[in-house]
């Protein structure tokens, strides 16, 4: 038989995958006219133990749930950011949430950014879209440590300069002397005013200087991006083990038990969100 012990250390298990716990929304911003980033606080004054790379299953109580990336370093305090499209029923929800309102967390679940595989190697950040929330968690990190790492380049991409997520942190990474970064657009329509690239983040590859055998390339990005993005890399003579990607799936209990994630022998929600690009291999139609 069980002991009483033995069931307390399951039941609080079980507790930490399945029951949310509250936090407060501080503040809420406006990123894009569909995008808005959500600063909390979980109301028992506890850290929220994520990395970068992370994802925290997001509750509206009486709509349900939905994964959300972390978009903050824990280097930079207790608190928690997440970046969150207006997409449907739950994140809609989300968008009318002021500050002082409750909400529940699940999480922090999922792989990490390997950082202290990336620590003395030089770094090449791909990111597309709403890409940008996840790998600014890492970049912040990297930041506050630069010295354990080579050089840094962040590549950025965006359908238009409206949809430019957190364009503060994109100009101070722009004029940094620690980073270089560049962001591109794929159109720009007349009477907008655009100081960057024009044309896809593929094209900002093949000018880059990368020694293959020192760099590690982290690409996050919508779907179609990951191709035309690893095909770049590759010529750029990366081998599979430097090349590390996050992907989304959809996803209901984000802990491995559902199913609803799988991608072959692999589940996205807890073998994942990021993979080394070997790891993926035999899994036809993953990226
Ligand atoms: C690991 C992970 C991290 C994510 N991080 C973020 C993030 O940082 N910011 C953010 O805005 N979104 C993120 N997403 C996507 C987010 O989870 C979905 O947009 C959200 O679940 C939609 O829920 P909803 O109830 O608002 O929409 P629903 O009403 O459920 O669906 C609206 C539309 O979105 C589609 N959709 C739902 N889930 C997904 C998904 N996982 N991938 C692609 N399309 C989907 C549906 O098919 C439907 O067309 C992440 C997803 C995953 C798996
Ligand atoms: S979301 Fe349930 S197994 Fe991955």
């Amino acid at each position: 038989m069980e002991s009483p012990a033995n069931l307390r250390v399951r039941n609080t298990l079980t507790e930490t995958l399945y029951e949310p716990f509250i936090c407060r929304v501080l503040s809420v911003q406006d990123l894009t006219p569909a995008e808005k980033v959500f600063h909390l606080v979980r109301e028992d004054g506890q850290t929220f133990g994520h990395q970068p790379g992370q994802f925290m299953q997001v509750s509206i109580f009486g709509i349900g749930e939905a994964p959300i990336s972390v978009s903050s370093s824990p280097t930079r305090g207790s608190y928690l950011e997440l970046a969150v499209r207006k997409a449907g029923t739950l994140t809609a929800a989300m968008h009318e949430l002021r500050s002082g309102d409750a909400i529940g967390l699940r999480g922090p679940f999922g792989t990490a950014f390997d950082v202290p595989a990336m620590e003395g190697q030089d770094l090449v950040l791909i990111s597309g879209g709403c890409g940008l929330a996840p790998m600014r968690a890492l970049i912040q990190r990297v930041e506050d440590r630069r010295e354990d790492f080579g050089e840094v380049t962040i590549l950025y991409g965006a359908k238009s300069p409206d949809d430019v997520l957190y364009k503060e942190d994109l100009a101070m990474w722009r004029y940094s002397d620690a980073l270089r970064c560049h962001v591109t657009v794929d159109h720009v329509q007349g009477g907008t005013c655009w100081d960057g690239h024009l044309g896809l983040i593929t094209e900002l590859i093949p000018p880059l200087e990368v020694d293959p055998a020192r760099t590690v390339a982290v690409v996050v990005g919508p779907p179609v991006m990951y191709e035309f993005v690893v095909n770049a890399l590759r010529k750029k003579g990366l081998s599979d083990e430097r090349i590390v990607l996050s992907l989304e799936r959809h996803m209901k209990c984000g802990v491995g038990k559902c199913g609803h994630c799988t991608m072959g022998h692999l589940y996205c929600c807890v073998d994942g969100p990021v993979f080394r690009l070997d790891q993926l291999q035999n899994l036809q139609d993953v990226i």
